[in-house]
């Protein structure tokens, strides 16, 4: 079902002093919304901690990555069944950082979001494109891939259970976001491509913008009609950005 949501993806960050504060602090500043999905994406060692501070209030946790395989030697993964074990309804897949750093490749991200999906949890898919990307003008065929190698797998149909993240790689932790005309075209142009296949599950789709989203950009980017929301990496590591951040969307 389309519905509001602000997503934090804290990253490499944080340890158990200073998540506790920020966790303190955000679980106070949006008690009492409802209207918008919260979501903080940790480090898998956090996630025992921050399932038990934020079970019980109108924030939900979920995970960074996980393995495409179910289970087995593979030394240093973790399965969607652990994150399981810590009641993790989310997790991000195919963010840029994993594709360029890690070597994650459209097919490994489908796989993936099937294995995410597998376990009843609900993958953030990631999309975007480079700059040099968009400066060749090859922007929409480089999102059309990333979909296409995971409806190709797993269908279009799940995208009912899934959300997707437009996050131009230019945007992410430069200072530089995507104007809010550039990032709803892009929106839309996902959209509207779904549509053209399953306009339901197009028009239940939850997409969200992510790449430098601060207290002060977010509601010109929220108030766009394809911007379900956000996917807040830097601001979310500082509670006060990330609560202006999801009342700018509750609004
Ligand atoms: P940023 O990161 O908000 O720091 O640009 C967004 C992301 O990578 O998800």
């Amino acid at each position: 079902m389309r519905r509001k949501m602000v997503a934090g993806n804290w990253k490499m960050h944080g340890n158990l002093l200073e998540n506790k504060k920020l966790i303190d602090a955000v679980v106070t500043g949006l008690n009492g919304l409802h209207e918008v999905g919260f979501l903080v994406c940790v480090p898998y060692p956090y996630l025992p901690s921050v399932q038990n501070a934020l079970q019980n209030t109108n924030i939900a946790w979920g995970a960074q990555n996980l393995s495409q395989y179910e289970k087995g030697a593979y030394t240093g993964e973790i399965s969607a069944s652990m994150l399981n074990d810590f009641m993790c309804r989310y997790v991000i897949v195919g963010h840029s950082e994993r594709r360029t750093l890690f070597g994650e490749d459209n097919h490994v991200v489908a796989e993936k979001y099937q294995a995410a999906q597998g376990a009843g949890i609900i993958p953030i898919l990631c999309v975007g494109e480079t700059l040099n990307q968009r400066e060749a003008g090859t922007t929409e065929q480089v999102i059309e891939e990333q979909l296409a190698a995971v409806i190709k797998l797993a269908g279009v149909e799940s995208l009912v259970k899934a959300i997707v993240a437009y996050e131009p790689v230019w945007a992410i932790g430069t200072g530089r976001t995507a104007s809010p005309e550039q990032a709803q075209e892009v929106h839309a142009f996902i959209r509207e491509g779904i549509a053209k296949t399953n306009a339901n599950v197009a028009n239940g789709l939850t997409i969200l913008y992510g790449g430098s989203v601060k207290a002060s950009n977010a509601s010109e980017l929220f108030d766009m009609p394809d911007i379900d929301g956000g996917l807040i990496g830097g601001a979310s590591l500082v509670a006060n950005d990330f609560i202006a951040i999801c009342r700018a969307l509750h609004q």
